[in-house]
């Protein structure tokens, strides 16, 4: 029983000063429940609207890739630097320590690898993910394939249903492939798709008319990076997709192929949540990189 000796009557009610509106600055999720906010806030910074996501799941379809032999060493001295961290439960379990804090996007469906061709995918268990305490789950939609098109979408729609019971955002990731124009209208197809099905985040690729793309996307648009490209291309790109529209980045080979990962997420970052140009982040990355 609390103490009611000194049980004081409130007197601070600031009557006549109407109650601040609540914004929210996560594009499309004003009328989410608050842990889905929550959520959405640990990885898009409520300061920019912005994200950093380290992409590092890779190896659940090419196995150590490039960059990636060694996460414990090649990945750990990054993750200070990235908002939210995109990777798949085995290496979450296994090489992340849980004292790092940082909201974990999980790579949420499985079942293809790089000696294949696309797969019957399966989604992971809700409760693995409730578990891990991960803030967004990653499932991948393949637009356009004859094979999997339906499939894809059917795993994300399950997904987000069991994402709204248990408040975890989940990120339409858009496959593309090796058919598939690389194109605006392709894209813009493709994370419309995933809005509509209810996904919270998409992930897609920067292309000519991407300004499109996000705009009739009502939810966050992020990039991968994609292929490794020169520093100074990898970052014109995270400068062009934030201009035309992205809420940030999703990117893997462009930071862990660097020659200097720790520079190039830095200056990634610089570019994604201050404004600074292309040029400019290239000049950070090259200060840092020294
Ligand atoms: C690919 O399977 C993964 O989903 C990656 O997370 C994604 O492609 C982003 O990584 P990158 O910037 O290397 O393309």
């Amino acid at each position: 029983m609390a103490d009611l000796d000194d049980l004081r009557k409130g007197n601070n009610f600031a009557i006549g000063v109407t109650s601040g509106e609540q914004r929210f600055h996560v594009k499309g999720a004003a009328n989410l429940p608050w842990g889905m906010k929550d959520q959405l806030s640990r990885i898009f910074n409520p300061a920019t609207g912005k994200a950093v996501m380290l992409a590092f799941d890779h190896g659940f379809i090419m196995g150590p890739t490039s960059g990636l032999e060694r996460i414990d060493l090649n990945i750990l001295p990054l993750v200070e630097y990235a908002d939210c961290l995109m990777c798949t439960r085995g290496i979450l379990q296994s090489v992340v320590p849980p004292t790092v804090n940082k909201p974990v996007c999980l790579r949420s469906d499985a079942g293809t690898s790089i000696l294949t061709e696309l797969n019957d995918n399966v989604i992971i268990d809700i409760e693995d993910a409730i578990r891990l305490n991960v803030s967004a789950m990653a499932v991948m939609l393949a637009i356009g394939d004859t094979s999997y098109e339906a499939k894809t979408i059917a795993n994300l729609y399950k997904m987000v249903d069991l994402g709204s019971r248990y408040g975890i955002p989940v990120m339409g990731v858009t496959a593309v492939g090796k058919q598939m124009a690389r194109d605006a209208r392709y894209f813009g197809l493709a994370s419309r798709i995933c809005a509509e099905n209810g996904a919270h985040i998409v992930k897609t690729y920067y292309c000519e008319g991407f300004d499109k793309v996000a705009a009739a996307c009502p939810v966050p648009v992020v990039i991968a990076g994609g292929k490794k490209l020169p520093e100074k291309e990898a970052l014109e790109l995270c400068y062009k997709a934030i201009q035309d529209g992205a809420a940030g980045v999703d990117m893997g080979r462009n930071v862990f192929q660097s020659p200097s990962t720790q520079a190039m997420i830095q200056a990634v970052h610089a570019v994604v949540h201050t404004g600074i140009t292309a040029e400019q982040g290239y000049e950070l990355y090259q200060d840092l990189a020294k």
